[in-house]
């Protein structure tokens, strides 16, 4: 019993570290549009693969996927000297990178839609705040004190964060934009979904083709019901 106790209240504990206390939104993504994840892996194309890999996700998945054809994911998805076979690698070199970031290699992003949730992703990608307190000039308020430059802020522009005191804490307020980038607030989000919709589809690609066989699978299902009922009537019509 008291081992239970014990577990629940690390469980507990990591729960409350795991949440950096402000809301997460939400993105309207929908993994059957196949445009916005073509939109979404031009985004990790550009602004991420720098840093990045997506290293268990193949560019002929994505073709094949996404019905694209091969010259499209060549001229819109591939950067570098890649062929259609190869993985979303990137270009830098860990060690290097590592002493870039304050000693932090940034991540394989592959699996990071299902170990941080989606609506988390959306949220990180859309906090960053200017902090002359930090190496690269900005902080995060959903990951305090990152070691990511805001790579996005030629699309968004640079944004303050407002910080109230309440009990003797900082508690987050609210955003303020100052000057804008090359996308208004709006259009902004929706790219943000889009990149957080492809690293949903680059997290599990076969949750594509499960939702369309799903479909199958009810409809069979409530045929086999239909057909179940028949018989049983059929059997049972002298008995009664
Ligand atoms: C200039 C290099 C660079 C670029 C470009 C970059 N990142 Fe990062 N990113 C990093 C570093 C370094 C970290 C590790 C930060 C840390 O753990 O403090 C990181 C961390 C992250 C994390 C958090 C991973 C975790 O530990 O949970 C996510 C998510 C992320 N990046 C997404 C993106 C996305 C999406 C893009 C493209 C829009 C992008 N990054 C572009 C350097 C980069």
């Amino acid at each position: 019993m008291k081992k239970l106790i014990g577990l629940m209240m690390l469980l507990a504990a990591s729960l409350a570290f795991a949440s950096s206390g402000v809301e997460l939104d939400s993105p309207n993504i929908d993994l059957e549009d196949t445009a916005s994840l073509k939109r979404g892996g031009e985004l990790f194309a550009t602004y991420c693969q720098g840093c990045h890999s997506a290293k268990h996700m193949r560019y002929s998945r994505i073709a094949s996927d996404l019905g694209l054809s091969e010259e499209v994911v060549k001229k819109d998805l591939i950067v570098g000297p890649k062929t259609i076979h190869d993985s979303m690698t990137t270009a830098m070199d860990s060690k290097e990178s590592a002493a870039w970031f304050l000693g932090i290699r940034p991540p394989d992003l592959s699996l990071i839609a299902r170990s941080r949730g989606t609506d988390w992703l959306y949220s990180y990608l859309r906090s960053f705040y200017i902090d002359p307190s930090r190496p690269f000039g900005v902080n995060n308020t959903v990951y305090p004190d990152v070691a990511m430059p805001n790579v996005l802020w030629e699309l968004q522009g640079h944004q303050k964060a407002v910080f109230r005191t309440e009990g003797g804490s900082k508690v987050f307020a609210g955003f303020e934009h100052e000057g804008s980038g090359r996308m208004t607030p709006g259009q902004f989000d929706r790219a943000m979904a889009d990149l957080v919709n492809f690293l949903d589809y680059v997290g599990e690609p076969s949750k594509l083709q499960r939702i369309a066989l799903g479909k199958y699978v009810i409809l069979f299902l409530l045929l086999f019901v239909f057909v179940a009922y028949l018989l049983k009537k059929e059997y049972w019509k002298d008995i009664h």
